[in-house]
């Protein structure tokens, strides 16, 4: 019996430990051997016996269990300090990632706003005829719907395709003034060099009391804003049409790229497109129920600042996630 604990306490690994309980408790065992012994005992004493077997036995199970655990923790441990991370260790091999050329373009434009005062709103993605179309002064039978093709749900529901219905949702939810911008994504039916179903655009609204604001603020604002992102580039203001502004302009920086000299990316006209923009449109402040007000707003691209300001050619790679692009923007 004292040979037996030895034997036990003795095993210092779980594989020696292992080989003990086999030896004592298993079928062939020391044990066994014992209980097998039972049956030559004469009657009278085969209690007494059987008695000291079993709290021999238990005495023994107690001892080996103690030991078991002993070891398992030792192997524990053992392996924790073989499996520890050394997180103060410096390597110098760590790899810094960086925000995508789309979201660093999306900051710069935010930034440059922000610090006007401008408040930044977001829409939602998922909208519907009335905020995306009806209240910009697109109703149902409006051709202009067929400039842009849509994402339609089942029940009617659309995937925004442009963020100007973020103009209506702020309106309907504050008061004048109003100076935001809404950034995010936007959705079309389109796919070549220059589109892609998914991209983003900066929307910008300004509403104040009727004659608080004009053209001219449009005009110098977005002129400064056009130096702040693309530097030292002529700007001209273009006639256009959009439903939701009157009068509208499109609006032009001088070719970055040839330096007005006429190059494919400008069509060879010396001029890039970058804003859609124009005094609010009276039939959009009917439609939220504003009076007495005026206000100008502006939607721009973002991929397109980003391919401009980085001379990106085909706008579908910002999408691929091509390390060899994504790296340059470190
Ligand atoms: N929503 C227009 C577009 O997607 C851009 C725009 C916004 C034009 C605001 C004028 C005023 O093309």
């Amino acid at each position: 019996m004292e040979n037996l604990e030895e034997k036990i306490v003795q095993a210092d690994t779980l594989e020696a430990l292992e080989k003990v309980r086999v030896e004592l408790f298993g079928k062939k065992g020391v044990l066994s051997a014992q209980f097998a012994k039972m049956k030559d005992i004469p009657g009278p004493e085969k209690k007494a016996f059987a008695e000291g077997l079993n709290s021999q036995k238990s005495q023994l199970q107690s001892i080996f269990d103690e030991r078991l655990t002993i070891l398992k923790n030792a192997e524990m441990e053992r392996q924790l300090k073989a499996e520890a991370i050394d997180v103060s260790l410096y390597t110098g091999s760590g790899e810094k990632g960086a925000l995508h050329p789309v979201a660093q373009t999306m900051d710069k434009i935010i930034d440059y706003f922000v610090a006007l005062n401008f408040s930044v709103e977001s829409g939602t993605l998922v909208e519907d005829d009335f905020h995306n179309f009806e209240a910009l002064n697109l109703p149902k039978h409006h051709p202009a719907r067929d400039m842009q093709d849509t994402f339609y749900f089942a029940d009617g529901g659309l995937l925004r395709t442009h963020t100007s219905p973020a103009q209506i949702r702020t309106m309907l939810k504050e008061k004048p003034p109003i100076r935001m911008i809404a950034p995010g994504a936007v959705f079309r039916r389109d796919y070549d060099l220059t589109h892609t179903p998914m991209f983003h655009q900066v929307e910008g609204l300004v509403v104040l009391e009727k004659g608080e604001v004009s053209f001219a603020n449009l005009k110098s604002i977005l002129t400064d804003f056009l130096h702040h992102m693309f530097g030292d580039v002529e700007i001209r203001f273009r006639p256009s049409f959009f439903p939701f502004t009157e009068p509208s302009a499109e609006v032009d920086i001088s070719c970055i790229f040839c330096k007005s000299e006429g190059c494919r990316v400008c069509s060879h006209t010396g001029w890039l497109e970058v804003l859609g923009s124009g005094v609010v449109d009276p039939n959009v402040f009917k439609a939220v129920g504003y009076e007495n007000v005026s206000g100008y707003a502006f939607g721009l691209g973002v991929e397109r600042f980003a391919m401009l300001m980085h001379e990106i050619p085909d706008l579908r790679s910002l999408f691929e996630g091509d390390i060899r692009l994504l790296e340059q923007f470190r």
